[in-house]
């Protein structure tokens, strides 16, 4: 067994998710072996060329920092250079940023500015176990667990992102903060989390109510769903449903409006639900960068009318949503 994996069964031992083991070993298993299998030999050669440190710093504010403890262990020039290019062939690197070992990481997305719209809004999560579905290269878990979570669990089936998250979680072992590389639908329902958090994932479920009654399976009795997506304008019978593509993104399904959204979670049974923040996405927090090289918001967009997507849908606009069961 690989050390996360064991670091992620250790954490949950006398605890509500203990009884999940099972069936989170076997959909560990089905990653490792099934389709990923190739995959992951070559990610775990390159998880083995970065640096070999005793003890970590790991600073979280804007920009997730990891730093040997001692400062004789810090890289040189050589080993920068070296660092440096393992990194890269774990790109794109879409959410960020990171400074790994003083190699800056500039992500196509500040992640920290979705963070900063979210923060203000949030209950407190001192103590509290979280879950965040479709949690990318993982950057929110470590806000969140700056924000004093007492466990920090990310899921998302994406390998590569997996794999980018372990470039930190090596060092990590001490910090109880972990990802499992699963779809939101094969969690067993576990009613174990005090908050779950789901960022930019709705619009990419092509059954919307599943997908909210998959999130409310998660939750404790009182406890918070903190559900970022996009919207479009319109009341609560509008829903955008791309002929294809929106703003180039493929698998694009459902784009609610805010009363259609907040409709929706009432159907599915949350309560004291509440849009606390809508905001227009720009091109100062999605951008491309030396490490996500291809295009990025300002290709998404119509040359001459940056209020409409590409395709002339509405361009990308965001609304936060918190609720609870
Ligand atoms: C737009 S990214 C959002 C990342 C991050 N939450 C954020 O807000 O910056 C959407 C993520 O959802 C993940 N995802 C897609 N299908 C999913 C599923 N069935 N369960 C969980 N995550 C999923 C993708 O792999 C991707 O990382």
């Amino acid at each position: 067994m690989k050390n996360w994996q064991a670091n992620f069964y250790e954490s949950i031992l006398d605890t509500k998710l203990q009884k999940y083991i099972a069936d989170f070993s076997k959909l560990i298993e089905q990653f490792e072996t099934n389709t990923h299998s190739k995959e992951t030999t070559k990610w775990q050669k390159q998880l083995a060329k970065l640096p070999k440190v005793e003890e970590i710093e790991l600073t979280i504010n804007e920009i997730v920092s990891l730093q040997p403890k001692h400062s004789i262990e810090h890289l040189d020039e050589n080993e920068h250079r070296k660092t440096k290019a393992v990194l890269k062939n774990f790109m794109p690197w879409r959410k960020g940023p990171y400074n790994f070992f003083s190699v800056e990481i500039d992500t196509e997305w500040r992640s920290n500015i979705k963070w900063e719209r979210v923060l203000p809004h949030l209950p407190s999560l001192k103590n509290k176990r979280v879950l965040d579905v479709g949690c990318g290269s993982g950057y929110h878990l470590f806000r969140m667990h700056q924000s004093g979570a007492k466990q920090v669990i990310g899921i998302d089936p994406t390998t590569l992102f997996f794999y980018q998250f372990m470039c930190f979680k090596q060092y990590l072992s001490k910090h109880n903060l972990h990802f499992l590389p699963i779809g939101i639908e094969h969690m067993p329902e576990t009613h174990c989390f005090d908050c779950v958090f789901s960022m930019g994932v709705l619009y990419h479920r092509p059954d919307p109510i599943k997908f909210l009654k998959e999130l409310k399976a998660q939750l404790v009795p009182n406890g918070h769903l903190i559900l970022e997506t996009l919207v479009v304008d319109g009341d609560s019978t509008t829903v955008l449903v791309p002929t294809d593509r929106y703003a180039k993104m493929r698998n694009v399904w459902f784009i609610p409006s805010v009363d259609a959204l907040t409709l929706w979670l009432q159907r599915v049974g949350f309560k004291s639900i509440e849009c606390v923040d809508i905001d227009v996405t720009d091109i100062n927090e999605q951008r491309a960068t030396e490490w996500m090289q291809t295009q990025s918001l300002i290709d998404f967009l119509d040359p001459n009318d940056s209020s409409k997507t590409i395709e002339g849908y509405p361009a990308p606009k965001r609304a936060i949503f918190i609720a609870n069961i």
